[in-house]
């Protein structure tokens, strides 16, 4: 079997072990399966940035001297507008660069600005580099998150993890937070008013960041960030434009947690992230 393929899948069957499967040898795999999965590992899978290919400054990735999969021009993202009622359209106007991300922490303070501060352990503010060109925006923390005080940590944040170390990212050199910042009882929904209050911090977050590429991770965070409210499975994948920003809404890992067959939409969604990475500013 060629070495990377073998690599590639010696870390998913680890991932998949991680997440609580039994044992599982690549002896075990039939040739049919071994076919599939040379067909499906997109090719910047098996090689993560060498050191140089980490900009200095912006502490950023920068696409590794691979052929893209497709041409930049081919998926340069379609201008979709967002709805009335996006998070932007609501923001007020702060100006990029005046804040940090530590000022609008101190600012959100021991937050008690609504109810679900009184069932949290802990505020998960978000992670990642301050200057990162994506940032992920998932719905809210659940309890491991609560417990950690940091986003995506528990079994959707492992999966979150490999699909960012599939397309040849890594965690520290993209954003990762919510929609809310304290976990919702029982891993409910956030409500709208809860998801009003706590809004402003993340558009602070996102306009001192100053990303490239919004993610949105599910419904949730789509309704937030985008002000759509049509299923996720059916706007998943296509680009929307806040002038500089572009917004991707994507699956929730969770998601495919339950549906492990439509773990290939969040593949898809991620290369779509890289090649928008790639493709000139
Ligand atoms: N799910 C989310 O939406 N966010 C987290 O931080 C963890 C799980």
């Amino acid at each position: 079997m060629d070495k990377q393929l073998r690599e590639e899948l010696a870390n998913w069957l680890e991932f998949f072990q991680e997440m609580g499967a039994g044992s599982i040898n690549l002896q075990d795999l039939e040739p049919a399966s071994r076919l599939e999965a040379n067909q499906t590992v997109p090719s910047v899978a098996q090689a993560p940035p060498p050191a140089a290919d980490v900009n200095p400054v912006r502490k950023t990735w920068e696409a590794p001297k691979i052929q893209p999969s497709a041409p930049a021009a081919q998926v340069a993202p379609r201008a979709l507008a967002p709805q009335p009622g996006s998070l932007f359209e609501a923001a007020p106007a702060t100006p990029r660069g005046k804040e940090t991300l530590e000022a609008i922490r101190e600012d959100l303070g021991d937050c008690r600005r609504c109810r679900l501060s009184a069932g949290r352990k802990t505020i998960v503010f978000g992670q990642g580099n301050p200057h990162a060109e994506v940032v992920f925006v998932g719905e809210g923390p659940g309890a491991d998150e609560d417990a950690q005080g940091l986003p995506f940590v528990g079994r959707a944040g492992k999966l979150l993890n490999r699909m960012i170390q599939l397309v040849g990212m890594k965690r520290e050199e993209v954003y990762i937070c919510n929609v809310v910042k304290c976990r919702p009882p029982g891993n409910r929904t956030p409500q709208p008013d809860e998801i009003e209050t706590c809004s402003p911090f993340l558009v602070r977050q996102i306009q001192t960041i100053g990303p490239r590429l919004i993610c949105c991770l599910g419904a949730p965070a789509v309704r937030t960030v985008l002000g759509i409210k049509t299923g996720i499975t059916k706007i998943r994948g296509t680009f929307y434009d806040f002038g500089e920003i572009k917004a991707l809404p994507t699956v929730h890992p969770a998601y495919v947690l339950r549906n492990p067959r439509e773990e290939k939409l969040l593949r898809e969604d991620f290369q779509k992230i890289v090649d928008f990475l790639r493709s000139p500013q």
